[in-house]
């Protein structure tokens, strides 16, 4: 199924002797929250997006998966994987063809019994996005929760999941939002916040030309791809809007370059900078994925 055949020059390949790697395949597509710098929280997709992966095209997407230079694969991508009612078998099966597993979460849908059923399966790192579950749940509940997914976490796997809050600086200081969590009960200052400003995702909708090269990125320098829950690939995390989408799985036995050369979108994006995560977290065995190896009792 190739899309937008006029008015692009495909990319030029980087290596035709490195491999394709899957490094995200979406859940869910759907989410229950309102972020205002991410564009599913502006509403800037449609309805048709609201997809559930189902457990065929998700086996098919491992198959395409197998070949790549990653160890993690994530299952975030435009929504809320927690919305998923498989989850958990998702998890397992992501584990049981050999790599390990890496969500975000933005906790509204991560109840402990869910939470419950993905520590059991085998998930090896939840991002918790603090910001965006406050955009449905007020910080007592969010605080709760997160409390319980460290006592499950420890209950069920000796600390083996790597878990971290995230939370976007939109507006606020870091010093005012510490000083709202420290008046809560459940917050616990020994847990590893990431703070980040967020970058002008929503601006992507539309391709615009801001001198940017794709060749910088790495994205394209890893030959990196994302499955979304409908089976279409799409060249990284950013493109919620498939502008680069050329090729659905359904329709491959094995992904060519092809379906990652349209990168018309990249010229407006600002962000390839700051994705370095890509090799040090997912492709890359990263320190903190070895150490947690050594402690967790997770088994397949
Ligand atoms: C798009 S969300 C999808 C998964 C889930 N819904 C969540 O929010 O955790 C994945 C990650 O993108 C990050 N994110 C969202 N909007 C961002 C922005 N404008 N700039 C940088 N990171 C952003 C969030 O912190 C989150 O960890
Ligand atoms: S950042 Fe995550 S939680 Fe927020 S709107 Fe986007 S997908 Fe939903
Ligand atoms: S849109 Fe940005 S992050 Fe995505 S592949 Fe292009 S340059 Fe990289």
């Amino acid at each position: 199924m190739n899309k937008n055949i006029d008015n692009f020059v495909p990319a030029e390949e980087p290596s035709k002797d490195q491999p394709i790697t899957v490094l995200m395949i979406e859940a869910v597509g759907k989410c229950n929250a309102i972020c205002g710098y991410c564009p599913r929280g502006q509403g800037l997709l449609g309805p048709e997006t609201n997809t559930y992966i189902t457990m065929d095209l998700l086996d098919k997407a491992l198959d395409l998966a197998s070949s790549g230079s990653n160890h993690a694969i994530y299952l975030h991508h435009r929504g809320e994987p927690f919305l998923h009612p498989k989850l958990d078998e998702i998890i397992r099966r992501v584990r049981e063809k050999g790599f390990y597993t890496f969500l975000s979460t933005n906790l509204i849908s991560a109840t402990p019994d869910k939470v419950k059923k993905v520590l059991t399966a085998g998930i090896n790192q939840i991002e918790m996005h603090y910001s965006a579950g406050l955009t449905r749940l007020p910080h007592e509940v969010l605080l709760k929760r997160i409390h319980e997914i460290r006592k499950l976490n420890w209950e069920l796997r000796n600390f083996g999941c790597r878990l971290e809050m995230n939370f976007s600086l939109f507006g606020e200081t870091r010093e005012i939002i510490m000083e709202e969590l420290s008046r809560h009960t459940y917050y616990d200052e020994t847990l590893y916040v990431r703070w980040f400003e967020p970058h002008d995702w929503p601006s992507l909708e539309k391709i615009i030309d801001r001198g940017v090269d794709y060749r910088d990125c790495h994205w394209y320098k890893h030959k990196a791809c994302a499955i979304l829950s409908n089976g279409d690939i799409v060249i990284c995390c950013l493109d919620q809007f498939s502008h680069s989408c050329r090729t659905n799985i359904k329709d491959i036995d094995r992904i060519d370059w092809e379906s990652l050369a349209d990168r018309r979108m990249c010229q407006g994006c600002t962000q390839h900078v700051e994705m370095n995560w890509l090799e040090e977290d997912a492709i890359d065995m990263p320190l903190w994925l070895t150490r947690k190896q050594e402690i967790d009792t997770w088994t397949a």
